[in-house]
């Protein structure tokens, strides 16, 4: 039997990489799995917890989790700032950018022999951080506990943990899971190593090498602190 430490807990999880419409039948996306965004959703509904779970891929649903499908940011930020609920997590990647224009028929290539390479060129603009958003919509009557994702590279200045201590702070949210990513250490595997780091000045914690089972219940053991010292003020 499962420990049922998020009982009457309400959560809703992001997961998998936004869609951003070109024309009907052709997007802009991403490689994301959307693996960690279910075993979260999996785990917390174990525990107890009401998850709903806003998803772009279609994976088997977990056991008594909601699942809704969603493509682009647009739609998943919509479901996010309008959920009414104790905790979200943003599992999911969503597109920094969405192309400026969603043509109402196939874009097609011209056949005219005078012009053979002609291509066309795609204006993107930028997407809502939806994050941001769910810290900037705040209020007194729901504060739900915001964790990000944060997919980090270290370079000859900073090394991961230093870019996600920045990430943290300006995103605004209280817990930031940070994962190193590379040439050697790709999208997509079985375990990784993650990093969870508290706005509370709470313990930085590493997690790993892990599978996504495991860094769920990390996760989750976090968010489970982090709404006791909330109810606790
Ligand atoms: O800044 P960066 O994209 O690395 O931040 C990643 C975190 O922010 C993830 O939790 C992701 O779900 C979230 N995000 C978002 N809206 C965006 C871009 C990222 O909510 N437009």
């Amino acid at each position: 039997p499962v420990a049922q430490d998020l009982a009457g807990v309400s959560v809703l999880i992001s997961a998998g990489g936004t869609r951003e419409p070109l024309d009907p039948v052709r997007y802009l996306g991403n490689r994301s799995s959307g693996k960690q965004g279910y075993a979260l959703a999996q785990v917390a509904a174990a525990r107890g917890a009401k998850v709903t779970l806003v998803s772009t891929v279609d994976l088997p649903a977990p056991e008594g989790v909601d699942v809704q499908r969603v493509e682009t940011a647009d739609q998943l930020r919509e479901r996010v700032l309008g959920a009414a609920v104790d905790v979200i997590i943003m599992a999911a990647a969503v597109a920094d950018f969405r192309p400026a224009k969603r043509e109402s028929a196939k874009i097609k290539k011209t056949f005219d022999p005078a012009h053979p390479d002609d291509a066309p060129t795609i204006t993107l603009v930028r997407n809502p951080d939806i994050l941001a958003q769910a810290v900037q919509a705040r209020g007194a009557a729901q504060w739900p506990v915001l964790v990000g994702f944060a997919a980090e590279t270290g370079d000859a200045g900073h090394t991961v943990l230093e870019h996600a201590r920045a990430k943290l702070a300006r995103k605004g949210c209280d817990l930031l899971v940070a994962n190193e990513v590379g040439e050697d250490i790709t999208f997509g595997q079985d375990t990784s190593t993650v990093y969870l780091l508290r706005a509370d000045g709470g313990p930085e914690i590493t997690v790993g090498p892990a599978d996504k089972r495991e860094i769920a219940a990390a996760v989750l053991d976090a968010v489970g602190d982090l709404i006791l010292v909330r109810r606790s003020v």
